[in-house]
């Protein structure tokens, strides 16, 4: 039932809103067989006589779509401005073109005004670190001048192709280490051994329908002495969280071994996790 043409059909279809255009193909086919198996008579009725008018297709094609706004669409209010962002190129640690562009993402804009703070009290628990992963990057990449670290080398990991270039571009100009490659991190392909990585509010997205099994395991297999696991601490109406600490990430923690410390900010919360 499942020929490849048809999925491919359906992947480049799915792939035609602006805003997903640029997600790897096989992020977008792993969303695309989740609902296939989900929606079995929708998929059934489809395939029987397979056509992009029938509207089994368009069903199929709405919700792939709506799965992965959740995962991805939802935190870009927009794309990186390409006239500010070759502008960044040329003066990477300009704060007022990182700022505007900063601001196109919901966590990198909501992290603006503590953005020295944090790394600051993260890499006073850590020790200044050589080598960071970033997994489920975003465009937090480009607050590597907030680090304030010499030639830190940088490895991020995302689901967007033309993010993923514009990231490379930027670690190039920055200090020309590390790299920025698309991987989806639930696969727990290989990753380079680093002193700290950043699980910056993935964890939703990671333990969605599987209790926190999801976090647990690209917990185990991050291979850094540090984890720092952030948390939103207002609600979805913007109203602050009654119990912002997350109960089950010490449990784990306790359960694993691990020591944590907690960086409290009023939007998030970070635990700096020692494995
Ligand atoms: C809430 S945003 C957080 C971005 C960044 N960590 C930050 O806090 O600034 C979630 C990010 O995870 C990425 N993402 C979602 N699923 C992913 C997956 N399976 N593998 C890698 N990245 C993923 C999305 O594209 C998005 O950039």
């Amino acid at each position: 039932m499942l020929d490849k043409a048809k999925i491919k059909q359906l992947i480049q279809d799915v792939k035609k809103k602006p805003e997903l255009a640029s997600l790897d193909d096989n992020f977008v086919k792993d969303h695309l067989l989740k609902i296939l198996n989900k929606e079995t008579r929708t998929a059934n009725l489809l395939f029987k006589n397979f056509t992009s008018k029938s509207r089994f297709y368009h069903k199929i094609i709405k919700l792939v779509r709506a799965d992965l706004r959740r995962v991805y669409g939802l935190f870009r209010e927009k794309k990186i401005d390409t006239y500010l962002f070759s502008e960044l190129l040329k003066k990477p640690r300009d704060k007022n073109l990182l700022n505007n562009i900063l601001k196109t993402h919901s966590s990198t804009k909501e992290r603006l005004p503590i953005y020295e703070s944090l790394y600051k009290q993260i890499f006073a628990i850590t020790g200044k670190p050589n080598t960071i992963l970033d997994l489920g990057c975003g465009i937090n990449p480009l607050t590597i001048p907030f680090m304030k670290l010499q030639n830190v080398k940088y490895y991020a990991y995302d689901v967007s192709q033309d993010e993923i270039n514009q990231i490379n571009n930027y670690l190039k100009v920055i200090n020309n280490k590390g790299k920025a490659t698309v991987m989806d991190i639930t696969k727990l392909e290989n990753l380079p051994p680093a002193d700290v990585a950043f699980l910056f509010k993935m964890t939703d997205m990671l333990d969605k329908n599987k209790g926190h099994k999801g976090t647990e395991e690209v917990l185990k297999h991050i291979p850094a002495k540090f984890v720092i696991v952030s948390f939103a601490t207002l609600t979805m109406s913007g109203k602050p969280m009654r119990a912002p600490r997350r109960r089950w990430m010490e449990w784990l923690c306790d359960r694993l071994h691990y020591n944590y410390q907690i960086i409290e900010f009023p939007n998030e919360l970070f635990y700096v996790i020692e494995k």
